[in-house]
């Protein structure tokens, strides 16, 4: 069951955060208010009508759920990469399977889920270029960001995430918030010059159009420390650890939430309402989890492609 106190606190994050995110993406004020209000009547619904139903999918299909065919116009001809560790490599399998069912998905698992490799794919039907790039640790997400300095090419939308293995290999706190700032700068540096978000390094990066840079940060999955399955997991990966590691990202300026460039798919929040009955081993989630976030970040999408050049 979902706490209303909980599901309220997500909503007022995702009316306050989604539009303050769109900001960033040179939306008019006008339009950032009407989209708060329409978010926020949304999910008022659905906050309200949470105790008549048992699950997440509950608030999903109260709030602007995309189907299939939206989804399809929207990734349609777009260049999709998704980099980082499991939680990454389950954000991939809720958006394939929104775009091709489960039959397709199910055919591609084998490939997609062999252990700790890169994966691509090419979805004809709407002219969809996934890539997903194994990328564990956050240094391996700043090496990825790396390849694309200097290049023309971009990715149309990148979602990446780490930090469950900085924390269990790793395990110093210091060394993972230095790892996050090393990333930021370099995730700031590939952002066009006329950007809000410019580092200040004083236009040495080539501009790019700043539409085509759609980021997104996938969170760290609640951990439940007596479900992990090994010991090394619950003597490294505690709630002490774990709120450690998550303030550092919190203040790492590397997510919009905290005037960075990458919006947060919330994976700790969404997987704590899930609770102890979506995982088997504290750590990966049922799928409702990703799918909520996808959709989370469609909406986002959806909101930055509705705008005409001002
Ligand atoms: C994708 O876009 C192309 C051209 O923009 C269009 O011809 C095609 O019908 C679209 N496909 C889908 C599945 O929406
Ligand atoms: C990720 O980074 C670690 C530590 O920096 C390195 O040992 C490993 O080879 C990298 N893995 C990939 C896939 O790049
Ligand atoms: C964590 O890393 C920092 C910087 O590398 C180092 O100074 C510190 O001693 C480490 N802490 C622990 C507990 O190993």
């Amino acid at each position: 069951m979902l706490g209303a106190v909980q599901l309220g606190l997500l909503a007022a994050c995702v009316v306050l955060f989604v539009p303050m995110g769109m900001a960033g993406w040179h939306l008019s004020r006008n339009k950032m208010l009407f989209f708060s209000c329409a978010l926020f009547i949304t999910l008022a619904v659905g906050v309200h009508l949470t105790p008549y139903f048992p699950s997440i999918s509950a608030f999903l299909s109260a709030s602007e759920k995309l189907k299939k065919s939206d989804a399809s116009d929207l990734l349609n001809g777009s260049w999709v990469v998704v980099a980082g560790d499991s939680q990454s490599r389950l954000m991939v399998v809720s958006l394939l399977e929104l775009i091709m069912g489960s039959e397709g998905v199910e055919k591609i698992k084998g490939d997609l889920f062999k252990r700790h490799s890169d994966y691509s794919v090419m979805v004809e039907e709407i002219g969809m270029r996934l890539d997903f790039v194994w990328a564990p640790y956050v240094a391996n997400l700043t090496e990825f960001m790396t390849r694309y300095k200097g290049s023309k090419d971009f990715p149309d939308i990148v979602m990446m995430g780490a930090g469950l293995w900085d924390m269990l290999h790793v395990n110093n706190v210091t060394e993972f918030g230095v790892s996050l700032r090393v990333l930021r700068d370099n995730v700031l540096s590939l952002l066009p010059v006329s950007s809000s978000l410019d580092a200040g390094d004083g236009g040495v990066s080539e501009p790019k159009p700043s539409h085509l840079l759609h980021l997104f940060w996938v969170g760290m999955p609640t951990l439940i420390t007596s479900m992990l399955n090994t010991a090394e997991k619950k003597e490294r990966m505690t709630t002490a650890m774990f709120s450690s590691y998550d303030n550092e990202l919190a203040g790492s300026n590397l997510l919009r939430q905290s005037g960075g460039p990458l919006l947060k798919l919330d994976i700790g929040l969404l997987s704590e309402f899930c609770g102890p009955h979506c995982t088997s081993d504290g750590m990966h989630y049922d799928e409702v989890v990703y799918n909520t976030a996808l959709q989370i970040m469609l909406n986002a999408l959806l909101i930055e492609s509705n705008q005409k050049p001002q």
